[in-house]
């Protein structure tokens, strides 16, 4: 195994051992490929530098404490990935070459698997970019598809420690109909500003409202968002949020605490009705929110300093099933040999 300060790591790149990678070339993809390059060679015309034609995915790889390396819902990354790659008339991989292929790197990246205790986890980026040179906006005839891993540690350096942030007045993320229920690069190039200025101002990330009233909750960051109130999980609905993985779990989870699940439109003004909110997704895990703060009307929504009950609870339970310390009921985990 790797001698590294596993328990000191970010959320950063770092190099690991192996990729894979395959090609759609010839109205065909080719076999997966095992590379040891960081490095992609490319043509400067292609498609995915000028057009945005890319897309990726995000999930992780635990060692657990039986000493089973475990993959969390790889099929429903796919079946994202399938679906982003849809919506950019990019080729479309299959389930199986995509799942084959996070095995494969997990196993050839076994080294950089962080010890179980530690926190850390190995976290795989699917990459999926349209490669032939274009000038004309259309569609790629040639794709490649990438997988590499990174080992990280929490994504907020809070760790389970609430964080502020802030509504988001100046840029939106995603317009009704565009791209964000897809997981493709636009959607966080067009949120690099107004995260930019979050942080300048002292907050974690951005929580986005909707782009027509300006009304409704969508995401915060790049994470979902939820509110726990009067026995209830409650979590937005709109066409451009991104479905998350980690929210789909919750969902079973808090039903399995026994609180009702909404997902439905969340209008801001029940920001102060929850007694407890937070963000989540793969990178973020949970984040409870402590403090969200309107940027337009300087309202302040204050949940306090402490982990909300059920937030700890639905982290503890989601962990517990990733480092396979509880019985995996709901099939999520794919256990890589
Ligand atoms: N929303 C956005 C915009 C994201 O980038 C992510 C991260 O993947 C999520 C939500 C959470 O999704 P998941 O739980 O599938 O990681
Ligand atoms: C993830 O949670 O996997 C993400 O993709 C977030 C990432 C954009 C930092």
């Amino acid at each position: 195994m790797e001698n590294l300060d596993w328990g000191a790591l970010g959320f950063d790149y770092r190099k690991t051992d192996f990729n894979a990678r395959f090609y759609y070339r010839d109205g065909k993809w080719s076999d997966m490929e095992i590379c040891d390059s960081e490095y992609i060679n490319m043509h400067m015309s292609a498609a995915c530098l000028h057009y945005g034609l890319e897309l990726f995915e995000g999930l992780k790889a635990f060692r657990g404490k039986d000493g089973k390396v475990r993959l969390f819902r790889v099929k429903d990354n796919a079946l994202r990935m399938q679906s982003s790659a849809r919506r950019l008339c990019l080729p479309v991989p299959t389930v199986d070459m995509f799942v084959d292929a996070c095995c494969e790197v997990v196993r050839r990246n076994e080294r950089f698997i962080p010890p179980y205790g530690t926190g850390a986890s190995l976290y795989l980026r699917p990459l999926l970019i349209g490669t032939n040179a274009v000038l004309g906006v259309k569609a790629a005839t040639e794709a490649m598809l990438v997988i590499f891993a990174s080992p990280v540690g929490a994504y907020f350096k809070e760790g389970l420690k609430p964080i502020s942030v802030i509504i988001d007045r100046e840029q939106d993320r995603a317009a009704p109909r565009g791209t964000g229920d897809v997981k493709v690069g636009g959607n966080y190039a067009s949120s690099i500003l107004s995260g930019s200025h979050a942080h300048e101002r002292g907050y974690s990330n951005v929580l986005y409202l909707d782009t027509v009233e300006r009304k409704f909750i969508e995401e915060c960051g790049a994470a979902n968002f939820f509110g726990i109130r009067d026995g209830k999980y409650i979590t937005p609905k709109s066409g451009s949020i991104l479905p998350s993985i980690t929210n789909k779990s919750l969902r079973v989870l808090a039903a399995d605490l026994g609180l009702e699940v909404e997902e439905r439109p969340v209008s801001i003004e029940e920001l102060s009705t929850f007694s407890e909110c937070g963000a989540c997704g793969t990178a973020a895990v949970i984040s409870p929110i402590g403090k969200i703060v309107d940027m337009q009307t300087d309202d302040v929504y204050d949940y306090g300093t402490e982990v909300g009950e059920y937030s700890q609870k639905m982290f503890n339970t989601l962990q517990d099933i990733q480092y396979g310390r509880a019985e995996d009921k709901y099939g999520w985990c794919t256990v890589v040999e």
